[in-house]
């Protein structure tokens, strides 16, 4: 298997599972800037550092890389239009959306599963993405159940659930009924 073409490399990665976050922050006009990402992850826990990586290719790449921090919006069960919002490309994603500027002057989203209010930490540059590091300084507990995203779709524990029995039953169905009789399969 090539693991040079991206995407071949993007459908295998594709089976790490992870949640979904929409991190905001404020853009060069002093207006709010938002992304939807599944790159998000716990980096250290003293100091409370966490860390995503932000597309070279993103139409607002510079100010992401120049903002003094962002907040994380672990995104709960019920947003998966949220998701879809914050993932298109170019436009006012904030546009007739509820949200507020925090205390540190970063725009909130509610409804969110855990909001971070992060200060920028460090950054690295690695190939195509740049890996954005920052201190967590406050932090908003909310819903329980994160949405979580697997083979390229959002989806909710309980869908995981279902395709999880769904694939069990048809390794069931193909599983041979007689004894096998090559040596190999014995073997399994
Ligand atoms: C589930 C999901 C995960 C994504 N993860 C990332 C990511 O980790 N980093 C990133 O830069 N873009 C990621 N994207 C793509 C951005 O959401 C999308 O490219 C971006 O919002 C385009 O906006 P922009 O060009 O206006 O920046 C992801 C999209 C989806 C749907």
């Amino acid at each position: 298997m090539n693991h040079k073409d991206p995407q071949t490399l993007r459908r295998l990665l594709s089976r790490w599972t992870t949640g979904v976050a929409v991190i905001t922050t404020v853009g060069r006009d002093g207006l709010p800037l938002g992304k939807a990402v599944n790159s998000f992850h716990s980096v250290s826990l003293d100091p409370p550092l966490v860390g995503w990586c932000v597309d070279v290719r993103s139409t607002r790449y510079d100010e992401w890389v120049e903002a003094p921090g962002y907040v994380v919006h672990v995104v709960s069960e019920g947003q998966t239009d949220l998701v879809k919002r914050f993932a298109r490309s170019g436009g006012d994603k904030f546009d007739g959306l509820d949200w507020e500027p925090g205390p540190f002057g970063m725009p909130l989203i509610s409804e969110a599963s855990v909001r971070l209010d992060c200060q920028m930490w460090k950054q690295v540059e690695a190939g195509d993405h740049t890996y954005l590091i920052a201190e967590v300084i406050e932090v908003e507990d909310g819903p329980v159940s994160a949405l979580l995203f697997h083979a390229g779709q959002p989806r909710t524990l309980g869908e995981l659930a279902e395709l999880h029995s769904a694939a069990q039953a048809v390794t069931t169905l193909h599983r041979p009924r007689v004894a096998p009789t090559t040596p190999l399969l014995k073997a399994l």
